[in-house]
């Protein structure tokens, strides 16, 4: 299939796009590269040895997206693109709600102009709110503390609501759980702006020497040690759920969660990374971070039911892949 990928240059964009082009598919990727770099590109093509096409485009600019969907046959879209950063999103909220709503809006409008039926959307974990765990797809959601979290909803609703209306639509709303690691190869990998906000990242900053320690939000939550669960996943079994959403998926609308169904403590994942890479993480335990909560991780069967999908690398494979990409990147 032709597959017509929204921020492909990103952190989990360009996984999905190796991953895709290693099952046969052919990606078109249409990024603005407010996030990330043109090298990317290059990177995607060398680690798969074929051709990337490439637009550097605004995804809420209607006219630049018709030339891409006139320009090429496409076949499904994958829409990354987008503003993530949670508390940048309390900040300018109308600018996130402006990207990431109108982006899929326009793109919508084109797959039903161009009769493009196959539609995979990025949502969050953040959707189920402080919810019980394992979170499960038909869970009541709860309002999200942040604008970020309230785009994600509100487009599913927009989706799914489209999607009632054009039943030949096969529409994928994956939400995804906490994605860190690298590619093996340790060519492509996360690259956060500044001061990482998020776990995985920080702790690689602090191994290479440019953090002095870890911060560790709070260790009186109900957990195993006290320290934050979430369910990690490695960036590349979830780039392969995305292949195997436009791979098995049926007309409807359907949720999926993208995770692992295994929770993992902050010093937990601190231990790992320390013992997989042989190299130590200093930490202080600090105050919670506001709006955090104690547990997330995933229920997975929908997923492996009916995508034939489940996460296979573990733990030590997702600490290893993060330091190796981490060690050979200069900022
Ligand atoms: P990222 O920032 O690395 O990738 C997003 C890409 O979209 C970037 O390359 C950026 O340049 C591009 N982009 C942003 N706005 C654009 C626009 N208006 N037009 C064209 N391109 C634009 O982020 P990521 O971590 O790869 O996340 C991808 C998607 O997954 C996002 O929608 C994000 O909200 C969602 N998501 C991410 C996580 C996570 O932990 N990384 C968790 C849940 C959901
Ligand atoms: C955050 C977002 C969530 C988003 C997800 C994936 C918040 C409140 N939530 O989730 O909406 O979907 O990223 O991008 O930002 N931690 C530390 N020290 C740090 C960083 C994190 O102890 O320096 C702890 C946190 O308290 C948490 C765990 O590590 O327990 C994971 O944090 P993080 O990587 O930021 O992800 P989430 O909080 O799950």
């Amino acid at each position: 299939m032709n597959i017509l990928v929204t921020g492909g240059a990103g952190y989990i964009g360009s996984h999905t796009c190796v991953a895709l082009i290693q099952k046969g598919h052919t990606v078109i990727v249409a990024d603005n590269l407010c996030n990330s770099k043109i090298e990317t590109i290059d990177k995607i093509k060398q680690i798969t040895n074929k051709e990337v096409t490439f637009y550097q485009i605004d995804v809420t600019d209607a006219v630049a997206v018709d030339t891409i969907f006139s320009d090429n046959s496409i076949d499904g879209i994958i829409h990354f693109a987008g503003l993530k950063a949670i508390g940048e999103s309390v900040q300018k909220p109308l600018e996130y709600y402006y990207i990431n709503l109108v982006s899929t809006m326009v793109l919508s409008k084109a797959c039903l102009k161009y009769g493009v039926k196959k539609i995979v959307f990025s949502s969050s974990a953040t959707v189920y709110g402080n919810n019980t765990v394992p979170f499960v797809e038909n869970m009541k959601l709860m309002p999200c503390t942040n604008p970020y979290g309230e785009t994600k909803a509100m487009i599913e609703r927009i989706l799914t609501d489209i999607g009632k209306v054009n039943s030949d639509w096969s529409v994928a709303l994956l939400r995804y759980f906490n994605p860190v690691g690298a590619h093996e190869c340790g060519l492509i990998g996360e690259e956060p702006n500044g001061i990482p906000n998020n776990l995985m990242p920080y702790i690689t900053k602090v191994a290479k020497g440019e953090l002095n320690k870890l911060r560790i939000f709070g260790k009186d939550y109900p957990t195993v040690d006290g320290t934050g669960v979430r369910d990690y996943i490695h960036v590349m079994d979830l780039a392969e759920g995305h292949v195997a959403a436009l791979n098995n998926l049926t007309e409807g609308v359907h949720i999926y969660n993208l995770g692992t169904g295994q929770g993992t403590s902050v010093l937990q994942l601190v231990n790992a990374f320390e013992e997989a890479n042989d190299i130590e993480v200093p930490y202080e335990i600090v105050e919670r971070r506001p709006g955090d909560i104690a547990v997330c991780y995933a229920g997975t069967s929908k997923a492996k039911t009916e995508l034939g999908w489940t996460a296979k690398r573990d733990i030590v494979d997702m600490c290893r892949d993060a330091w190796r990409f981490e060690k050979g990147y200069e900022d």
